[in-house]
This record gives structure tokens, C-alpha cells and sequence, in this order.
């Protein structure tokens, strides 16, 4: 056992609360931030007159060493001590001896452990937002070759009206952006340095907050000292960011799954991330595509796991909040691997559009269009929607496409047909007459693509 505090104890800690209470296993994740917290906190000490030049230089060029050492493998992060705060305090001591026992000065584990969490899910915001940067690219360039590809757009999941694939994909592209902002507004609204604020209600020495804020990147100091130790609402912001990102990925997860199958064939998801049967030989299997839908279950978990950890505790720091750090971290990695996953498997897929096409031919999408046609024609939109419900039986009882009629077989139910009404109900006409903005119409779209680029080399 090896902790930092002892002093008004008569008795050794049991092993088992020992045990209980540690939390090296999984805090060790965040060393690094540690080592650069305490640099920047000793940096400000010095400055303050609070340590000595010599000091100073002692202690960082220590820290330094146990961060390279630690990078380079030569120093393992021992389990034995209780917590990375007490690892790197007491490998400081063995290495430059008492000049280390002043790096706690003014500090508390409190304010060190809101500023570490702090500091590591600030790099783990950008690397996600890297990811769904690169989801975007991805989408992105599905769109700009696909603004002519024609497929079923759905309602209810059965075939609504013609629309393109770079009109669904645009679909995920507005959902991944948000996400994107999402990040961007939690990293602006967290950015604020805890440090200095102690165990909850600052220091006695004359600490320069601003300082230390400014040397660790952040906006500022936190304005109030028991509420920077005692704040996890950025780790909430983050997993409900999380959850959205993971309920998104699983919509598309659900629509690959249905385009793969065998009666869709609207997609074929590349061998390298499918995967096979030990007994089917014939099975290639959409595993990647299931996983990420059955991770968000874990996000989800996540984000009820911290709220309800949350709700009830009383001001300032309580322990409860150690249990914020293992789900953070495995929310953090799970909606990581799932976008990167998701990224490759999509820029491989191959979209087979001529099955798209067939497929919007054979489901009525047209529908709309010929009801459409006889309302430019002075028919009252409710009774051509009639006449288009008789045409669409006739089709169903022939077993052909609303294209397949003659015109005899439109005119025998209604006079009004001509010639033209071919055009006007092919699958290109459908969706190039759709051109209001945000509508799959290929001019529109192009527009679209167009602020999506700009979007991209600005965000
Ligand atoms: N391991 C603790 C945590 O994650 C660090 C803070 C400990 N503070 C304390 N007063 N025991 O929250």
C-alpha cells in the first residue's frame, strides 16, 4: 500500500478497502496530463515566489524524466500505489528527493483530478471530432458521385419516392455535423482551468490562476472553487454528444444491414469488413455494421451511469466522482472505434446502383408524380390521387410498373393521360423536378455539396 496521507491514522488500511478505494488501474490512463498539470502548477509556484528557481528546475526536469521514462516503458506505473497522483508524487521524492515534497504545495488531489479529467477529455473532444471529420469527408464524396444515382427513398420502410443516394447520404452528413458542433460547443463551454481551487475552497497562497491557465491552453480559471472540484457536467455534455453520435452510427448501421441482405442487394459491404459462418459456408455477414449498433447500448449506459452517479451528491468533492473515469473512458474509446470502423467500411462498400435503380422503378415511387401530372392537367389533387390509386391496382393485378401501361390502359381510366405522361413519371424527371433547396433534385444537390465543402475546410 502506498498513499500520501497517514499521518492521523493509528491503523494500516484494510487490503480490501485498499483495494476499494484505489484507483491507479484505470486512472494511469491519464499520466501524462498529470506530469503536465503538476509542470505548469510548479511553473506558476516559482513565478509566485511560492519555489525557488532551483526548485523549479528540480522538480520539472524530475517530472520530466518519469514522463519519458514512463512513455519509453523503463518506468511501470506501479498498482501499488493508490492513485497517478501518488505514483508520480512519490517517484518524484525517490528521484530528487525533498525538492519534490513541495510540488503538492497549494494544490489538493481534488483540483488536480478535475484539471487531469479536464485535460484528457479535451484531447479526446479533438480526436473525435478528427473522426467524425473524417466521416464527413467520407459521406462527403459518396455525395459528389452519387447526385444522379436514383434509388427508393422510404417512409415506414416501404418505398415512398424516388430520391438520390447522395440526397440519403447528405441525410447522415446533417446528422454527423451536428454532432461535429455538438463537440465543438462542449470543448468552448469546459475549457476553463479547475487548478488552484484546492480541496474546495482555494488556497492560502497567493496562487496566479490566470497563469496556469494560460500555460495548460485554457480560456481561463473556473470562477468558483467548489464547484471546479466538484463540476462533471462536461463529462455529461460528453456522453450525451456520445450517445447521439452512437444512436446516429446505428441508424446507419441498421440501413447497411438492410441494404446487404440478400433481398435488397442495394450495397455489398467489401470482404475485408465482413465477416463468416463456421457452419454456412455461403454467409458473409454484416458483424462490424451489428457491432456498432450494439455498442450504443453501452454508450447509452454511460451517459444513465454518470447522471445518476451525479444526481444527490452534495457539494463539494465526494468519492462517488472517481466512478466518473473507467465509463467515460470506455465510452470514449467505443464511439472512437465505432466512427473509425464505420469510416472504413463505408469508403470500401461498394453501392450497387443499378439495383438501387430497378428498385425505384418497381415500388410505385412514381406515384406522386403521376397524381402531380393530372393536377397540372385542372384535375382537383383528391381526385387525382383517386385516379392514381386505380392505376396503381391495375398494376398490381398485371404485375407491371406504372411506366409498363400503354396509353390505351391510362386512357381507359382517365382521358386525361397523353403521351407526355411517360415523361413526366420517369425516375430522372421525379428527381430533377425536386429542386427546392434541401430537396434530391441534382442541381440543388450540387449546391448542397457546395456548402458542405466550405463547410468542411472551415470547420
Ligand atoms: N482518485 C480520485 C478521483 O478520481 C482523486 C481525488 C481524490 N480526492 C480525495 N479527496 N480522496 O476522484
Amino acid at each position: 500500500m502506498a498513499q500520501l496521507w497517514g499521518g492521523r491514522f493509528t491503523k494500516e488500511t484494510d487490503q480490501l478497502v485498499y483495494n476499494f478505494n484505489a484507483s491507479i488501474s484505470f486512472d494511469k490512463r491519464f499520466y501524462e496530463q498529470d506530469i503536465k498539470g503538476s509542470i505548469a502548477h510548479v511553473m506558476m509556484l516559482c513565478k509566485q515566489g511560492i519555489l525557488t528557481e532551483e526548485e523549479k528546475r528540480e522538480i520539472i526536469a524530475g517530472l520530466e524524466s518519469i514522463l519519458s521514462d514512463v512513455q519509453s516503458g523503463k518506468l511501470e506505473i506501479s498498482e501499488k500505489y493508490e492513485d497517478i497522483h501518488s505514483f508520480v508524487e512519490a517517484n518524484l521524492i525517490d528521484r530528487i528527493g525533498d525538492a519534490g515534497k513541495k510540488l503538492h504545495t497549494g494544490r489538493s488531489r481534488n483540483d488536480q483530478v478535475a484539471l487531469d479529467m479536464k485535460l484528457y477529455t479535451r484531447g479526446e473532444i479533438i480526436a473525435l471530432q478528427g473522426l467524425v471529420k473524417e466521416m464527413l469527408y467520407e459521406l462527403l464524396e459518396i455525395m459528389k458521385a452519387h447526385t444522379e444515382t436514383i434509388m427508393p427513398g422510404f417512409t415506414h420502410l416501404q418505398k415512398a419516392q424516388p430520391i438520390t443516394l447522395a440526397h440519403h447520404m447528405g441525410a447522415y452528413f446533417e446528422m454527423f455535423k451536428r454532432d461535429y458542433s455538438r463537440l465543438q460547443d462542449i470543448y468552448k463551454r469546459m475549457n476553463t482551468c479547475p487548478l488552484g481551487a484546492g480541496a474546495l475552497a482555494g488556497t492560502t497562497y497567493p496562487l496566479d490562476r490566470n497563469y496556469t491557465a494560460e500555460l495548460l491552453g485554457f480560456d481561463g480559471p473556473t470562477l468558483n472553487s467548489m464547484d471546479s472540484v466538484s463540476d462533471r457536467d462536461y463529462l455529461i455534455e460528453l456522453m450525451s454528444a456520445l450517445a447521439t453520435i452512437m444512436m446516429h452510427l446505428s441508424r446507419f448501421s441498421e440501413e447497411v444491414i438492410i441494404w446487404n441482405s440478400n433481398e435488397y442487394q442495394f450495397v455489398e459491404i467489401d470482404d475485408g469488413y465482413s465477416t463468416g459462418s463456421s457452419i454456412m459456408p455461403q454467409k458473409k455477414n454484416p458483424d462490424i455494421a451489428e457491432l456498432v449498433r450494439g455498442k450504443t447500448g453501452r454508450v447509452y449506459g454511460a451517459l444513465m451511469s454518470i447522471l445518476t452517479t451525479m444526481k444527490g451528491i452534495p457539494l463539494a468533492y465526494n468519492k462517488d466522482m472517481q466512478e466518473d473515469k473507467e465509463l467515460v473512458f470506455d465510452a470514449i474509446d467505443t464511439a472512437k472505434g465505432c466512427l473509425a470502423l464505420f469510416t472504413g467500411m463505408l469508403a470500401t462498400m461498394k453501392f450497387n446502383t443499378d439495383k438501387m435503380l430497378e428498385s425505384a422503378r418497381h415500388g410505385f415511387t412514381n406515384a406522386t408524380d403521376a397524381a402531380d401530372y393530372l393536377v397540372n392537367h385542372n384535375v382537383p389533387f383528391r381526385d387525382a390521387h383517386g385516379i392514381v390509386g386505380q392505376l396503381v391496382l391495375y398494376c398490381i393485378e398485371k404485375g407491371i410498373a406504372l411506366d409498363d401501361m400503354t396509353l390505351e390502359e391510362y386512357q381507359a381510366i382517365s382521358p386525361v393521360f397523353q403521351e407526355d405522361i411517360y415523361d413526366a413519371i420517369s425516375m430522372e424527371t421525379c428527381v430533377n423536378k425536386r429542386r427546392t433547396v434541401g430537396a434530391p433534385g441534382p442541381d440543388v444537390m450540387r449546391e448542397v455539396i457546395d456548402i458542405y465543402t466550405n463547410y468542411l475546410e472551415n470547420c
